[in-house]
């Protein structure tokens, strides 16, 4: 059987910011490529690159240098909006802080992303509550962030990640707020979502228990690949 077409391709990619007189490379020629229905991981220490490379993926960056496909689309033939619509059908994103919105409820930060994609009220409304079922919520669907313990709130935020359908996950230190018990967990739900759901997940975190669950990773350090391995 031959290998699978990639779903992400990474071609020597660059992003420096310019600090003064300082150039600041946070990616420095980066090369490779994730397939369809892979849990990936990207892991580094403090600075190497991690989430400068996740923003560049989602399409809410661009690079100085090199360039991205994903699903054979290269993200710089894309205009502002063709690359919103990239965000927000395409990609979910699952951050640290979860990033809720405080005064919704849980059904409501659900059905957030629905509503900027236009989906009538009825189905908004049907597909956050099966989101939230299927991460074990049915129980709190009218929970505030607050009233929420660190892991149920990061179940909130993938399932909002997950409401418009996106063939991308993008998860940055989705465990970095949570105990050892509730971040096992998540990383269990975003593994179920590359290995069940055919979902490509990519997850960047510098803890090797949570490394160590993916199919393939990759190590950065100064915004470079400094190894790629299968755990
Ligand atoms: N907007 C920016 N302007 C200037 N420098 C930036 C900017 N964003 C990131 N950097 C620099 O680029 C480098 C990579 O940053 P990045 O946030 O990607 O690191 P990271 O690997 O995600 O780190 P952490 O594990 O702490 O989240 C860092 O040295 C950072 O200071
Ligand atoms: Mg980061």
């Amino acid at each position: 059987m031959s290998k699978p077409e990639p779903f992400i391709q990474v071609e020597n990619l660059h992003r420096h910011f310019h600090m003064g007189s300082e150039v600041v490379r946070a990616l420095d020629g980066i090369t490779f490529a994730v397939y369809p229905g892979e849990f990936f991981g990207i892991m580094g220490a403090s600075g190497s690159g991690k989430s400068t490379l996740l923003y560049l993926i989602g399409g809410l960056d661009r690079p100085t240098a090199g360039h991205i496909e994903v699903q054979g689309r290269a993200l710089h033939t894309l205009d502002e909006n063709a690359l919103a619509v990239y965000r927000r059908f395409t990609v979910g994103f699952v951050y640290q802080m979860f990033h809720l919105i405080p005064s919704m409820t849980a059904l409501q930060n659900v059905e957030l992303p629905m509503l900027l994609t236009r989906v009538p009220r009825r189905e908004r409304r049907r597909r956050a509550r099966e989101l939230l079922e299927q991460m074990g919520l049915a129980e709190r669907l009218h929970h505030r962030p607050t009233e929420l313990s660190g892991g149920q709130r990061q179940r909130v935020a993938i399932a909002r990640a997950l409401a418009n359908n996106p063939a991308l996950i993008l998860a940055d230190e989705p465990t970095g707020n949570l105990d050892t018990r509730a971040g096992t967990e998540i990383v269990a739900l975003l593994r179920t979502l590359a290995h069940n759901e055919g979902r490509t997940v990519l997850i960047v975190s510098h803890d090797p228990a949570v490394i160590a669950q993916t199919d393939r990773y990759i190590r950065l350090q100064d915004g470079r690949i400094v190894e790629e391995g299968t755990p």
